[in-house]
């Protein structure tokens, strides 16, 4: 049976939000991938600042979520696969970025009708990603 994601929710999410929202699920999303050794894994895939990679995760989310396209302004078309293609992605490394995001959610999103799209959403994108064979 295939899963029904109320993905139609996530194009709302900026008005329903609020940019300030957005900006505190990506410094705490961040945050946690900074200081988490469960995270570690993916840290080291990451620049030594994250400065950029915030800027970057936030103005697609901006975009993704219904606002301004902030992110195809500063950076052109997302095209997250291939960007994301020099990056080995498994299961490990999608399971780790997830549990930092499902914990920056449950910290930042208290409505339970908007938090459980947005995990839905972000599994989808995440699976997506995984571009080397599970190990
Ligand atoms: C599945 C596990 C994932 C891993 C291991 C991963 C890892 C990375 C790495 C190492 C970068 C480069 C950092 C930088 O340019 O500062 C990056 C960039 C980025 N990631 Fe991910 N990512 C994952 C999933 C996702 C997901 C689910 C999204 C969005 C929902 C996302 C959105 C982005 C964006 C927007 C960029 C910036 C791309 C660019 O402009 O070059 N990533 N990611």
């Amino acid at each position: 049976m295939i899963q029904e994601v109320p993905l139609n929710i996530i194009g709302t999410l900026y008005q329903k939000l609020g940019e300030s929202t957005i900006r505190q699920l990506v410094d705490r999303f961040y945050d946690i991938m900074d200081s988490d050794p469960v995270a570690h894994d993916i840290r080291v895939l990451h620049p030594k600042s994250l400065d950029s990679s915030r800027d970057k995760l936030f103005s697609f989310l901006i975009g993704r979520f219904g606002g301004p396209p902030l992110y195809m302004e500063k950076y052109g078309h997302p095209m997250l696969r291939a960007r994301h293609a020099p990056f080995p992605i498994g299961d490990r490394e999608r399971d780790q970025w997830l549990m930092c995001m499902d914990r920056a959610i449950a910290e930042v999103i208290i409505d339970r009708n908007l938090a459980e799209p947005m995990q839905a959403f972000f599994k989808t994108v995440a699976d997506a990603m995984r571009n080397k064979p599970a190990g």
